[in-house]
């Protein structure tokens, strides 16, 4: 007999975002009393929570505290106070992901490392300490430049086509990598819990809005040939098993026109690419992070229904408290699955909420997808 979690176990999550709030949803169905940590009284996380507790999760002091009255803890962000996880973890608390795949994750610079030790194909890269050096690589042009640490959606990620681009680059430690024309962006979220037991979900599709920086579309399954979706899951479970991390993985990539997979970047939490889990595969990507956290077999990743995710992002020039526009229109169509955050302040490309559509096939949910993002505006 084992006793409901609720009894046993508290879980810490650093980071009161929509990632939390989904994964939240999912910790109620498994009787799991939890607590978090966010900056923002406000933020997606605190109306869910049972214990919001506001502070810094980037301040040792903050997360230290938090972490002695939590029995698990786990990320949302990865942008956390590392030496505070070490001294948490040292002192016998479970920390999932390690507190060391955050530290890897948080430098881009040392997952390239990472990517190159381990033989996990990747773009060719070089580490730069700041911007006079770019100089010094006018022969590795076209390449992107991206900081090592801090940078997300786009923020911290620089392409450089001439050497007169240089004077716009980031004047701190860098990745600069080769510039790839890739024909697609794909991503595979992947679960290890610590028996060791590995699974991934299929490949997914991404499509960027070039303005926002951000997913615009998200096709599952990808339209991709049998063969690289099988490398591609591979590749993603190899860097699971080399990292022996617990939790939830997704891997980014990109495939080039020659057909070749090559790793962008990884993610150690839930992630956007899998937020369509919830309605288009067995088992979420949020019920499978907290089935790899408390070492519980990971669940069926099929998908069951093709899927297209768009995000909704805050209208273009509107900021201020938000309002939701066209919102019967869209629930009028069957296979639409609205899920708002919670944020009560709309800016421009800020991520309010997504909307997951399925669909016979990926066409027809394309469809919902496009009629969804001309007819839901979030103004203010
Ligand atoms: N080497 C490259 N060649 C071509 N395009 C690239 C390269 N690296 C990144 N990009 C483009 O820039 C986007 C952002 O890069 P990256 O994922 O490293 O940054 P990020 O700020 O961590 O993004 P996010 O938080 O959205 O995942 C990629 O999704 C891709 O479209
Ligand atoms: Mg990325």
């Amino acid at each position: 007999m084992t006793k409901p979690f609720y009894d046993t176990l508290k879980l810490g999550i650093l980071g009161g975002g929509q990632l939390g709030r989904m994964l939240l949803q999912k910790a109620a169905d498994f009787n799991i009393s939890n607590a978090v940590l966010d900056p923002d009284a406000d933020c997606p996380c605190a109306a869910l929570t049972d214990e919001f507790v506001k502070g810094d999760f980037n301040n040792f002091d903050d997360v230290y505290a938090f972490g002695k009255k939590v029995d698990l803890l786990t990320i949302e962000i990865e942008h956390v106070n590392i030496e505070a996880l070490e001294k948490l973890e040292s002192e016998g608390l479970k920390i999932f992901p390690q507190p060391r795949i955050i530290k890897l994750v948080q430098d881009k610079g040392a997952q390239k490392i990472f990517y190159r030790t381990n033989g996990i194909p990747t773009s060719e890269f070089h580490l730069i300490e700041n911007k006079s050096e770019l100089s010094g690589h006018q022969s590795f042009l076209p390449f992107v430049q991206k900081l090592r640490k801090g940078g997300y959606d786009g923020r911290g990620v620089q392409v450089m086509k001439t050497a007169e681009d240089f004077e716009k680059g980031f004047d701190a430690p860098s990745v600069i990598e080769k510039f790839i024309p890739f024909e697609k962006e794909i991503a595979v979220i992947v679960s290890r819990n610590e028996k060791g037991e590995v699974k991934s979900f299929p490949v997914v599709e991404m499509e960027f809005n070039p303005e926002a920086n951000l997913v615009e579309f998200l096709f599952s399954p990808a339209v991709i040939s049998s063969t690289l979706e099988k490398e591609a899951k591979e590749i993603a479970e190899k860097i699971a098993d080399d990292a022996k991390i617990t939790g939830l993985l997704a891997v980014e990539m990109f495939v080039t026109g020659e057909e070749k997979i090559l790793v962008n970047e990884m993610a150690p939490r839930p992630h956007n690419s899998g937020h369509h889990t919830i309605e288009a595969n067995a088992t979420s990507q949020y019920e499978q992070h907290l089935r790899a956290i408390l070492n519980l077999p990971p669940g069926s990743t099929e998908s069951i229904l093709p899927a297209v995710m768009v995000n909704l992002l805050g209208e273009k020039g509107y900021s201020g408290h938000a309002m939701y526009e066209g919102m019967e229109k869209i629930l009028a169509i069957e296979g639409v699955h609205v899920h708002l955050y919670g944020k009560k302040i709309t800016r421009p490309f800020r991520k309010m909420g997504h909307v997951t559509c399925t669909g016979k096939t990926v066409e027809d949910a394309l469809e919902k997808a496009k009629f969804v993002k001309e007819n839901l505006k979030i103004i203010s």
